[in-house]
């Protein structure tokens, strides 16, 4: 720093000289324009307007100027020092904007990236119970069957001993898919029953015959929340020598006991189907009241009506003209069956209320159930 000197001109300060300041203001000023990033920038701010910066050096030469000049030379250099502040500050912002949107793109964290495992469904119940039920009728050594879903009305009702005009051929709500063409004695239908696998399995199979044949069945009901044109039936049928009905109500005992829990009672009462003699009505003791008719507090069952019991399938002896249509020698074998449908036993069980819900399909229903193998 010069030292004080009444006689100064500023002018002929090198430092304080118009021209330099307006240099020294041009540098700063292109360097700050050329400072590509806030690192490029803080330099430029340390060269142009720190402690040691030209600007700065000269601004502490007005100091030794004599006063009548400093006013000149402070204006000239404070005007330079406050271009460059200025400049400084709008180019930080400036940098600073362009930093903040550049992280903002590269930090960026895709929310919406597809997932990249395929969810995992759920069996659908009706599948699931038909298994567990075969499974229980498998280790107890029956065989499982199967038959077309579109049959013989022959199969169908013939050889289950509905005469031809049997009304139960309408009670069955039967849809036909083509009547008997001239000289043949059977048309095609949808099964209304799994009972023709029946037919199927004794005219297949050598005896002794245990099996268990579980399938989809077809009757022209309408829609609503009780009825289905479509659903599953469950059917076991065994023919052996010696078979009674004591036989028919242990195997019964042990489907509702694997169906709706342990230690239910049972109750035949008659009924009739063409292709069993003598043929019953099962019902099971109510799983929810135990046969009781109330709930603890004496409210009424609603799962039985307050009956006690619901009824839950048919079963009978295999009726023996059923048996010769089969070649079978009656007077030597007897056999038992029961049939019943899969919804409705789902219904029961879980309490659901519309047959509906088992055909929509929807994953959020079945998952209810739980996710099985
Ligand atoms: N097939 C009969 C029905 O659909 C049920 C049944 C099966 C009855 C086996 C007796 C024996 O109604």
């Amino acid at each position: 720093m010069s030292a004080p000197n009444k006689a100064y001109d500023p002018v002929e300060v090198a430092a304080l000289a118009p021209a330099a300041v307006d240099r020294m203001r041009a540098d700063a000023l292109a360097a700050i324009a050329a400072a590509a990033d806030l690192d490029e920038l803080k330099a430029a701010r340390l060269a142009h307007a720190g402690d040691r910066a030209p600007i700065t050096l000269a601004n502490a030469e007005i100091g030794a100027l004599p006063p009548a000049a400093r006013a000149e030379a402070g204006k000239r250099v404070g005007t330079a020092r406050s271009a460059i502040r200025a400049a400084l500050a709008s180019r930080q912002e400036e940098l600073a904007a362009e930093r903040d949107s550049r992280v903002l793109v590269e930090e960026t964290v895709d929310v919406t990236l597809p997932w990249d495992r395929t969810p995992a469904g759920a069996r659908h119940p009706v599948s699931s119970i038909a298994d567990r039920l075969v499974d229980v009728f498998v280790g107890m050594g029956y065989e499982v069957a199967e038959g077309p879903e579109v049959e013989a009305e022959w199969y169908n009702f013939d050889a289950l001993n509905f005469p031809p005009d049997h009304p139960a051929r309408e009670m069955q709500d039967t849809f036909f898919v083509a009547g008997p063409k001239p000289a043949e004695r059977s048309g095609v239908v949808l099964r209304t029953h799994t009972s023709p696998v029946q037919i199927r399995a004794m005219l297949t199979r050598p005896l002794p015959l245990y099996v268990v044949s579980p399938g989809k069945c077809y009757r022209s009901d309408a829609l609503d929340a009780t009825h289905s044109p479509v659903f599953h039936q469950i059917e076991c049928l065994a023919v052996d020598e010696g078979l009674t009905m004591a036989d028919l109500r242990g195997a019964i005992s042990a489907f509702v006991e694997a169906m709706f829990g342990e230690g239910l009672r049972t109750r035949l009462r008659p009924d009739f189907f063409p292709f069993t003699e003598p043929s019953a009505d099962v019902s099971m003791e109510c799983h929810v009241c135990r046969g009781a008719s109330t709930r603890p507090g004496g409210a009424p069952c609603r799962v039985c009506r307050s009956q006690g019991w619901i009824e839950i399938a048919g079963c009978g002896m295999v009726n023996p003209r059923v048996l010769v249509a089969c070649g079978i020698d009656p007077d030597r074998y007897s056999g038992f069956a029961f049939g019943l449908g899969i919804e409705r036993s789902l219904m029961i069980r879980h309490g659901v209320t519309d047959i509906r819900d088992t055909l929509e399909g929807d994953v959020r229903f079945s998952r209810a159930f739980g996710v099985e193998a």
